[in-house]
């Protein structure tokens, strides 16, 4: 079994698999290259050949023990009909979904359609990997958790404290729960739809997680991760579920309770403290600072190597705790590798 999928399994392998998020992206020149080829990032996320070109890219330089497909959490609310434009330098922007309408405009109907694009680019990657030789190396698909996709629907974008959303819940608990359904349906059928596209592991990126009161972390993040583990355990009982509640890690404990088989650390957790509040069974991932990727060095080596020894005999997978940025230079990355893989 691929050393990720045994990971996921509970079992302690060491040294531990590798990947990092965004590990596709701007920091690489053959990245930026297909970049600037396509007329905008959606174009980019919904043409299958250069979709898996970008995914097999870090691959072919540094070997990790897992893709992530080549797309967005904010291709879904695209698929259902919302609107999503990438502005340079700027980030997503979005519609601002505030009331009974917006929810109701959102379809349901037409995600299988407009993802079609997405599920080819699996395809063509599980099929890379085999012909160019990565056969341990693990296939990741994923989705924006209910909540984060939410955040940006509802603020139209990134925000500084995601107060819209946040006060929608308050004060309009059930339009909210209604966009909260929608989301965690269409996230159940997206994610399956990656699977059976050959995705062999899944992960739910929820990047704003932390900025819930706990009463509304167990309401719009436990119950929903909940309800999408269940579903997806029926469909595909193999497939090992990554849960990442960013920010959040003081409540690991109610979130192990999902059912996913991987936790998700950021970076201003203590990897330790968060790995003591989960089962041993239950693998977790993380942390690194991706700043001290981009120093390298003895500030990369002094960061990484607590990590590793907080980490060694319970199942592990290194990453960072949050995405890599574009001024990393590719040859740190190099480096990181060659320190975990020195366990
Ligand atoms: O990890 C990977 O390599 C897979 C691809 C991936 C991207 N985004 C590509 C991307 C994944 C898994 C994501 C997840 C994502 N997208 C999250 C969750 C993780 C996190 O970062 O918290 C969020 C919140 C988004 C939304 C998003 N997408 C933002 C806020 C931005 C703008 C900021 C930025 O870095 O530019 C994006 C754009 C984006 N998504 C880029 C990439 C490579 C950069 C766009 C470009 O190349 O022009």
């Amino acid at each position: 079994m691929k050393r990720l999928l045994r990971t996921l399994n509970g079992e302690a392998v060491w040294p531990p698999p590798v990947w990092l998020m965004r590990q596709a992206g701007r920091y690489l020149p053959e990245y930026r290259a297909v970049r600037a080829g396509v007329k905008d990032f959606v174009a980019l996320c919904t043409t299958p050949e250069l979709a898996a070109e970008v995914t097999l890219q870090p691959i072919r330089r540094y070997g990790f023990d897992a893709a992530i497909l080549f797309s967005d959490i904010l291709i879904l609310p695209w698929a259902l009909g919302h609107g999503l434009e990438f502005k340079e330098g700027e980030g997503p922007v979005l519609p601002r979904l505030r009331d009974e309408a917006g929810v109701a405009a959102l379809d349901p109907a037409r995600v299988a359609e407009r993802v079609a694009p997405v599920m080819e680019t699996v395809r063509l990657v599980r099929a890379g990997l085999l012909s160019e030789g990565f056969a341990d190396t693990a296939l990741i698909g994923f989705a924006g958790a209910p909540f984060t996709v939410a955040c940006y629907m509802v603020e139209g974008g990134g925000s500084k404290d995601f107060a819209a959303v946040r006060g929608m819940a308050y004060a309009q608990p059930a339009l909210f729960q209604r966009l909260m359904d929608v989301l965690t349906e269409a996230t159940i059928e997206y994610l399956s739809a990656q699977v059976a596209a050959g995705a062999e592991v899944l992960m739910l990126f929820d990047s704003w997680a932390g900025v819930l009161s706990p009463s509304l972390f167990r309401t719009h993040c436990v119950a929903p991760a909940t309800r999408i583990v269940a579903a997806l355990r029926q469909r595909h009982p193999g497939v090992p579920i990554i849960g990442f509640p960013r920010l959040a890690g003081m409540m690991a404990r109610e979130y192990a309770t999902t059912g996913v088989n991987g936790i998700g650390v950021d970076t201003g957790s203590d990897i330790a403290s968060v790995a003591a509040l989960v089962p041993p069974h239950i693998a977790v991932q993380g942390n690194l600072d991706p700043l001290a990727l981009v120093a390298g060095g003895a500030a990369m080596a002094n960061e990484t190597r607590p990590i590793l020894d907080a980490m060694r005999g319970r199942p592990f997978i290194f990453n960072l705790g949050h995405g890599i940025v574009p001024q990393t230079p590719p040859d740190h990355v190099a480096a990181l590798l060659e320190l975990v893989r020195a366990g």
